[in-house]
């Protein structure tokens, strides 16, 4: 008897930044070639101290009892806290915010889709391009239209902010369910400042759509600005936006704790988080040893977040300033976008490249074949082509994103490593 696979399945490639680290892991002399894994942003640094406290006293002050219940699905009084004192720590007044505890951010994007669209909805949901993957995947996943506005990057290393007007024709062509929006951004590493965040915001009010806003690297911001956040906008900045906004809120970033799979999805709309709660009752609940850990951030004073954040943004910040410097010395033409926020930088080959360049076949070359030989031992290098984040993979083909997260010093070796890489893989094609 032959069983049939979904179509859906039988279609389905493991998601763009995950691909470098599978084709390594079946390379045969993957031991003898140390990985610099910047594919994917699983940040390396050890947790906040409250945090690694909670897990290193765990069995002691906690769970002593061996007993590892359920905890109620819209997640324990101290993780949700956690979250909002979060946010609170930013000058926002929270009491009419609704959170609940999800596994990672992931789910509570998937979540969301489903409280903004619906499973195989009619409405699309409007995403910006180059995106995030997994709001992508997500929507693949659960049937869910997608429409785009577009930004692209210029020589300078600049991406172009939203258009205000083609985000409008857009809505009024598409009536989108909801617009997704990520202030500090994956994949660009672009930021989206308060005032250009309050713009858009405006338009979803006028329009009522739903405003969706990613703030998973919401402290990790390099410039003189301060935080963006849609809970930082007014109802005086924007009459009548009470009701109609959403976050995703993730422990993996900002905190270091991409392992712990805790996120968050805040909301100021009390139906919206009823339906959200309810629907995540078959999940029955996010990791309750997640929960108690990231629950000490429920306690810590503002004060301490404040020098937790300015720690953060120093660490990426000269790091990535040094690391953009020294690629571009390294690779002469090679376009580096700036470090304005979060944890990427995006680099471009279209001014050296020639035309057949295909930043998914360069990643396979260096995950599956390519190795470079530094003071007698081999490395690789491993990046995320840029396709992925597009809906349409032929774009972004001399696009490829380096997340900031392996060891200072393994970082320090991605100019000569990619110099090396990039001109083996032109002799060899
Ligand atoms: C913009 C953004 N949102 C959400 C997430 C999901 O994070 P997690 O599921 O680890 O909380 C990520 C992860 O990379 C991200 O980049």
């Amino acid at each position: 008897m032959t069983t049939n696979i979904s179509s859906h399945f039988q279609s389905r490639i493991p998601s763009a930044i995950r691909q470098a680290q599978i084709m390594f892991s079946e390379r045969k002399d993957k031991d003898d070639i140390q990985v610099v894994n910047l594919a994917i942003g699983n940040v390396s640094l050890p947790m906040y101290p409250a945090m690694k406290k909670r897990m290193f006293e765990l069995g002691e002050n906690a769970f002593d009892d061996g007993i590892i219940n359920y905890s109620p699905s819209i997640g324990t009084t101290e993780a949700r806290s956690a979250f909002l004192n979060i946010i609170s720590s930013e000058g926002v007044d929270t009491s009419n915010l609704h959170c609940m505890i999800t596994d990672g951010g992931s789910q509570a994007m998937e979540l969301m889709m489903l409280g903004v669209c619906g499973p195989s909805s009619k409405k699309p949901l409007m995403l910006v391009e180059p995106v995030y993957t997994n709001y992508i995947e997500f929507s693949k996943r659960l049937s869910i239209p997608v429409t785009t506005v577009n930004r692209e990057i210029d020589e300078n290393g600049y991406f172009s902010q939203v258009s205000l007007t083609q985000l409008e024709n857009r809505i009024i062509e598409n009536d989108p369910g909801a617009l997704i929006i990520i202030p500090a951004d994956n994949p660009t590493g672009q930021f989206i400042s308060q005032k250009q965040l309050i713009k858009i915001a405006k338009i979803c009010v006028k329009h009522n759509v739903w405003i969706v806003s990613d703030e998973a690297y919401r402290q990790l911001y390099y410039g003189k600005n301060k935080t963006s956040s849609i809970w930082k906008i007014s109802e005086e900045d924007i009459p009548g936006i009470t009701g109609l906004r959403i976050s995703i809120e993730s422990a993996s970033k900002v905190w270091n704790a991409c392992g712990l799979r805790i996120g968050g999805l805040v909301t100021d709309n009390k139906e919206f988080h009823k339906g959200a709660v309810s629907e995540y009752t078959a999940n029955l609940c996010a990791n309750s040893i997640g929960q108690h850990i990231f629950g000490a951030m429920a306690l810590e004073s503002h004060e301490k977040l404040h020098q937790w954040y300015a720690k953060q943004r120093e660490y990426y910040k000269s790091l990535m300033i040094f690391l953009r410097r020294k690629l571009i010395d390294k690779i002469p033409g090679l376009i580096v976008t700036h470090p304005e926020a979060a944890i990427y930088f995006v680099i471009d080959f279209r001014s050296i490249c020639d035309d057949e360049f295909d930043s998914f076949e360069f990643v396979k070359y260096c995950a599956s074949r390519g190795k470079v030989n530094i003071e007698g031992k081999y490395f690789t290098l491993l990046l995320a082509p840029m396709n992925g984040f597009y809906l349409d993979s032929n774009n972004g083909k001399t696009e490829l994103r380096i997340a900031m997260v392996e060891d200072p010093t393994l970082i320090a070796k991605t100019p000569q490593l990619l110099n090396s890489l990039y001109n083996s893989y032109k002799n060899t094609n």
